[in-house]
């Protein structure tokens, strides 16, 4: 039996660890070491590394992608990607979307993992069709969760449907690290029984499940699995990419990834660990298990922002009575999976109940435009009193919201005019506006041998 390995060390550990901030210089003299190890793909853009290249480092996210394919021609390189919300959380309009991952695929993308953070298909199939038209490798995605109506029968019945768009893989995406070695397992085995095409699985060790649970799909079938190279594994980021090859191999699986070159790009990422540590980037806390997202069943991120929430408000006594408001809101809200921007919807309505002393007394804006449809279709049912203290009599929209939009592209470029030099720039534009249109001034500064700083007011 095969198990491939998809390297998530420039993106997924890099977005969990240290919020996305290795730079590609860091990077690049390892790119050809990545590029012999093995790996069936290499995780390398989209999520966060998009905003945080244009935000924080400086850089331009294409051309970090194309050197990123120059430097590894013989590895796949992947992508993630939030359906109709491309990078972000808003709905874009299916031009956009279409062109967004036309350039994505031509700048040297293979493989665009796509997920709904509602598993609402409608959100992925523009992004799905437009992926095989490009040529490229669509993974159709299941967020995972855990809720009274989500069970192997619904995730089944979501698989297929997720098949049925043409997807030529399919990934559990656990982002919360909350499905246990015995979930896992079952899932895995349902998937392979009722789809015909690979299973990827893809989970974090937030929880300590993380080594247990891949190991147990393995077991049930599962086709490609997610790790990170050891230095930038464990914690909120993914198991260690090299203890799963020994494990996988004393078992007799057939596993192309060489423990020689890994002990190499271990090496050389070592001392970027020791540096963001000494900065202070990488907190020693995200690195540790952290085991209360199994007894509230919420993300260990979720759980660390409601702490946050409620110390900034001067109000950490009330933290108990939050964690029992959360499930409740989730639960009026149709059990949606608690990832972003669900996880931060449900959050801050729970805060709010507990601390206005009365239930949806004061409705954030995400919630009433949640409830009015135009996130997609809540997985269960929404709760009928909190839908008619938001619409009254109104029936919330039941389309696909996209396609309420205007297209977006023309209008972009028209606005942009000289500042956009490609068709790149125009989408960077349309996913980050602000970022992106003080990256182009700095660059054209850059080029003409001036600077630009930021005026503080005093007055
Ligand atoms: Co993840």
């Amino acid at each position: 039996m095969k198990v491939n390995f998809t390297e998530t060390v420039l993106r997924d550990a890099n977005q969990s660890l240290i919020a996305t901030r290795m730079p590609f210089s860091d990077f690049k003299p390892v790119l050809e070491k990545l590029d012999k190890a093995g790996y069936y793909s290499l995780e390398c853009w989209g999520g966060a590394t998009f905003d945080s290249c244009l935000r924080y480092l400086n850089e331009d996210p294409w051309e970090r992608l194309r050197n990123i394919r120059k430097a590894c021609p013989n590895t796949k390189l992947q992508m993630l990607l939030r359906g109709q919300n491309l990078l972000g959380y808003k709905h874009y309009p299916d031009d956009v979307v279409r062109a967004f991952i036309r350039k994505s695929v031509e700048n040297g993308i293979d493989i665009i993992r796509i997920f709904d953070a509602l598993n609402d298909v409608r959100n992925i199939e523009v992004a799905v069709d437009e992926t095989l038209k490009c040529g490229a490798h669509a993974s159709g995605t299941i967020c995972y969760t855990i809720s009274p109506i989500h069970n192997l029968e619904s995730y089944v019945k979501l698989a297929k449907e997720i098949e049925a768009l043409g997807v030529q893989s399919i990934c559990i995406k656990d982002m919360a690290g909350i499905m246990s070695p015995k979930e896992g397992y079952d899932l895995a085995k349902a998937l392979k029984a009722n789809v015909k095409v690979p299973i990827v699985v893809h989970t974090h060790s937030t929880t300590g499940l993380g080594f247990m649970t891949l190991l147990k799909c393995v077991e049930a079938g599962a086709d490609v699995i997610d790790s990170a190279i050891s230095c930038f594994s464990g914690g909120t980021s993914q198991p260690a990419t090299e203890t799963l090859v020994y494990t996988l191999k004393q078992y007799g699986y057939d596993v192309d990834v060489d423990e020689n070159v890994c002990k190499e790009i271990n090496d050389f990422f070592k001392p970027i660990r020791a540096k963001a540590l000494e900065s202070g980037l990488l907190n020693p806390v995200v690195m540790g298990t952290q085991t209360d997202a199994l007894i509230y069943q919420i993300p260990g991120g979720m759980l660390s922002n409601l702490v946050a929430q409620l110390t900034a408000q001067n109000k950490l006594d009330k933290l108990d009575e939050v964690l029992l408001e959360t499930p409740r809101v989730r639960e009026d809200l149709g059990y949606p999976p608690l990832v972003t921007p669900m996880s931060q919807m449900v959050g801050v309505q729970a805060t709010a109940n507990v601390l206005a002393g009365e239930r949806y007394k004061n409705i954030s804006k995400e919630v009433k435009s949640y409830i009015k449809g135009e996130y997609g279709k809540a997985p269960g049912k929404v709760s009928e009193e909190l839908q008619k203290l938001v619409l009254g009599d109104e029936k919330p929209f039941t389309g696909r919201f996209a396609d309420t939009l205007e297209p977006g592209m023309e209008e972009a470029k028209a606005y942009l005019g000289d500042k956009a030099t490609s068709e790149e720039d125009v989408l960077s534009y349309i996913a980050f506006p602000t970022q992106a249109e003080a990256f182009f001034e700095k660059r054209e500064a850059d080029k003409k041998n001036t600077f630009t700083y930021t005026i503080t007011r005093i007055d």
